[in-house]
């Protein structure tokens, strides 16, 4: 077992190099099996564990991978013979999910065990069902376990989400890619993980429009082909430096972004009365003096991600004031608000509503990543507050931010990933 040991209280100071896109990677990596060819995709986040085990999925169904160098990797999809995924494949991540949509769009035919991935709330799939369906498949969900997909030919068609879903958006546009005839995907989710696999699928023949607007129209094509392609800069890798930064009332400018992606943070961060600065490829975020309070409400692209709210809370734990989040995306995303507490916040919560009562400065203790951005959400406070943090389960934050240690490490942050011994319980006598 391995835990991050934080000594807080030393403003951030320097620069950081944001990886490329978790979420943009985890829906390229499984649509390079869309053509029988060989993909070289750049920017890849490679020694996050959820790209690790996408990548031991690729090669589980028959695909080489080869590591070119640290963020570039070559698909050769040319020989994928295996249209079936076991629980021992999906039980680690959510985006395993891709993989119904790119199977059934190659071989019109998946069986895929039902995904893992971090609990946020009930993490329904009807819509993706939906689209398969509306595409022409059979789809069945055998004892809630595995989700088989067949269909004779898929067939172009309009799609309306009842929800706008990520996943969905994915899922539908992996599936109708080469299905024959016109498919439009409406009330479709925005992302920018979205628009980047459009340009990934268009790179590879495809014909797709309106990626990043609520209306996607999909021209099915008869076949993609082999392509190199640079996967976008990680939108809240980028966010999370930001937000630490100001938390520390440090100077951090956070390097390899596109600041479009990250104009809800910057407001929010600007309205708490941080200093961000956009260039190019790069924005600049310091803070000298405490935050002031501010309201967030999560919302599908363009508002304020639900992948930002943790990481924001604890800023706003530390704000001048009383602050209200509101997080509409998920039902259980404040469980992180129990450990930040046990760090001296106060913070009361009632249903997707979490109402902050700004402290002076919160304390180092040990606490624990209930998930992934929950993880990143501990290192913040653990950075912003005095003394040590302790935080456990830090294989949440492994799945989703690169080189942790180093790049916190490098802006002058006081962090060391150790070992540590499983507690001995009683359950392991002999
Ligand atoms: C969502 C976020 C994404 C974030 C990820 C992990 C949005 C729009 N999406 O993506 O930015 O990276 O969580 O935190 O903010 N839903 C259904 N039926 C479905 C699919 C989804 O009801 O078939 C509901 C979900 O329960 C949820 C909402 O739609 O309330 C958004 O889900 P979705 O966008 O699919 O989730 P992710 O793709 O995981």
């Amino acid at each position: 077992m391995e835990k991050f040991v934080i000594v807080g209280g030393t403003p951030l100071n320097g620069e950081v190099t944001v990886s490329g896109a978790k979420n943009a990677a985890l829906a390229i990596i499984p649509a390079a099996i869309l053509c029988r060819d060989v993909c070289r995709i750049e920017n890849v986040p490679t020694t996050i564990s959820d790209v690790s085990f996408m990548i031991k999925t690729l090669r589980h169904i028959g695909a080489g991978v080869k590591l070119i160098d640290k963020s570039t990797i070559e698909i050769d999809s040319r020989h994928v013979s295996s249209y079936v995924i076991s629980h021992d494949m999906t039980k680690y991540l959510r985006a395993s999910y891709y993989f119904i949509g790119a199977l059934l769009g190659r071989f019109h035919k998946a069986s895929v065990a039902m995904p893992g991935g971090c609990y946020l709330g009930p993490r329904p799939i009807d819509q993706h069902i939906k689209g398969f369906e509306a595409l022409g498949a059979k789809v069945t969900v055998e004892d809630n376990a595995i989700v088989e997909a067949v269909a004779d030919e898929l067939v172009g068609s309009p799609i309306y989400l009842d929800v706008v879903s990520v996943g969905a958006t994915v899922n539908i546009m992996l599936a109708c890619v080469m299905a024959d005839g016109l498919t439009v995907i409406e009330n479709a989710a925005k992302e920018p993980h979205i628009v980047d696999l459009a340009n990934f699928l268009n790179s590879m023949g495809a014909d797709i429009r309106g990626a990043g607007t609520d209306v996607i129209k999909i021209r099915g094509v008869g076949s993609l082909h082999g392509c190199t392609y640079s996967i976008i800069p990680d939108q809240i890798e980028a966010g999370t430096f930001m937000v630490a930064a100001a938390a520390t009332r440090g100077n951090v400018l956070v390097k390899n972004v596109i600041p479009k992606h990250l104009e809800s943070i910057s407001s929010k961060l600007i309205e708490c009365g941080a200093n961000v600065e956009e260039y190019d490829d790069s924005v600049r975020v310091s803070m000298d003096c405490r935050p002031g309070k501010c309201n967030i409400k999560t919302m599908p692209h363009p508002g304020f991600p639900t992948d930002m709210q943790p990481q924001m809370s604890v800023l706003l734990s530390i704000a001048d004031g009383t602050s209200i989040v509101s997080e509409s995306i998920w039902s259980n995303r404040f469980r992180y608000t129990e450990q930040l507490s046990r760090m001296g916040a106060s913070i009361t919560v009632d249903g997707q509503i979490a109402v902050i009562h700004g402290v002076d400065c919160l304390k180092g203790a040990p606490v624990k990543a209930d998930d992934l951005r929950a993880g990143a959400a501990m290192i913040i406070a653990g950075l912003a507050a005095t003394g040590k943090t302790e935080i456990e389960d830090i294989l949440y934050i492994d799945r989703g931010y690169e080189h942790v240690v180093e790049k916190f490490g490098n802006l002058g942050a006081d962090i060391k990933r150790v070992y540590c011994v499983e507690p001995f319980s009683v359950s392991d006598a002999g």
